[in-house]
Parts: C-alpha cells; sequence; structure tokens
C-alpha cells in the first residue's frame, strides 16, 4: 500500500525514533508498504517517520543512481535500528532532495566513509562499511529517524533564506505527483 509522505512542519520529522523488536506487529507489510511509496514517489530512500511511523527504520535504493555515477555499486536495502558506528574521511558536497521537502535541493556536507550496525528484515546483524552515494543516502536517512533534516544542516543564511518556501510546504503547498499528508496544529 502505498502511503502518505508526511510534509516538512510535521513534528514527527523532528523527533528520535524508537528501536523495535523482532515482534513489531505488521513488520513486513510495513517494509512492503515503505518500497511501494518509495517508489512511487520516485525516492532513492525513505525512513518510516516520513511515513508516519516513529520507528528506526528505513529503506534505500541507490542501484540507478550509482549506475550512472558510476563510482560504486548500487545497493536495495531496508535497515532496521541502525547505528553509525564511524564516519571517516574529507566531508564532501552533493546536492540532496528529500521527499519530505519537495522542490528544494542544497548542497550538503557529509563525510564519504560510513560503517553502520544494521538488521535487516529478517533481524539478521550486519556491520557493514559504505562510501560514496551510498553512505551519502544512508547518512541522510539515518538523520531522519535521529529527527534531524537535511535543511538543518545548512549554514543559518541559507536556512533562513529557505524559510518562506518551507513554511509554504508546511502548509501543503506543493505542486508534486505523489501522496502527502499536512501536519494539522
Ligand atoms: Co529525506
Amino acid at each position: 500500500m502505498i502511503l502518505p509522505v508526511t510534509l516538512y512542519g510535521d513534528p514527527i520529522l523532528k523527533k528520535r525514533a524508537e528501536e523495535i523488536m523482532p515482534e513489531y506487529p505488521g513488520l513486513t507489510e510495513t517494509i512492503r508498504n515503505m518500497w511501494q511509496t518509495m517508489y512511487a514517489a520516485s525516492g532513492i530512500g525513505l525512513a518510516a517517520p516520513q511515513v508516519g511511523l516513529p520507528i528506526r527504520i528505513f529503506v534505500v535504493d541507490t542501484m540507478q543512481l550509482a549506475e550512472k555515477r558510476k563510482k560504486t555499486n548500487g545497493i536495495k536495502k531496508v535497515f532496521i535500528n541502525p547505528t553509525i558506528l564511524e564516519q571517516d574521511g574529507e566531508e564532501w558536497k552533493y546536492e540532496e532532495g528529500c521527499l519530505s521537502i519537495p522542490g528544494i535541493r542544497e548542497d550538503v556536507m557529509r563525510p564519504p566513509v560510513i560503517k553502520v550496525h544494521y538488521f535487516d528484515d529478517a533481524f539478521n546483524e550486519f556491520t557493514e562499511e559504505y562510501d560514496e552515494i551510498n553512505a551519502r543516502v544512508i547518512q541522510h536517512e539515518y538523520d531522519h529517524i535521529e529527527g534531524i533534516l537535511f535543511t538543518d544542516k545548512l549554514k543559518p543564511l541559507k536556512r533562513k533564506l529557505l524559510l518562506p518556501r518551507l513554511n509554504k510546504i508546511a502548509r501543503g503547498e506543493v505542486d508534486i505527483d505523489y501522496r502527502v499528508k499536512v501536519y494539522k496544529k
């Protein structure tokens, strides 16, 4: 089932999400819905808070993007209860976007290499290293479950300049072709 994507302005996007147990009810369906929702919105990553769930899950599919960049192999993975253990290397700039912040793309600095501990959908445990675009997307999605948006990482002046557009998004004034949910105070 395709779920509406939570828009900027919803407090769930600013909250640290909670770890889940393997018995989490409807886990398989939740993950399936997240994939469907991400693809329906042409995204390359999606975190559970973006579909209104305050839990530590995100999905990432960098296959097409990595193929185009030719710098690393893409991944298609679900990350449950992840922890970024290490970040390494000199930060690099990449223009990021976010399904919860449609229409805004800005350069964000992030380290190029990470080591991440996580569980897959069968609760198998992994510790893996990622670099390049994979590390980029994983860090963006990881920020989501920590309650951080890419706009939070911009310089204060840049953020201030974006504020009118962000406020429009918070009011639901967006021109996009996927379903969204506007937060009502
Ligand atoms: Co995002």
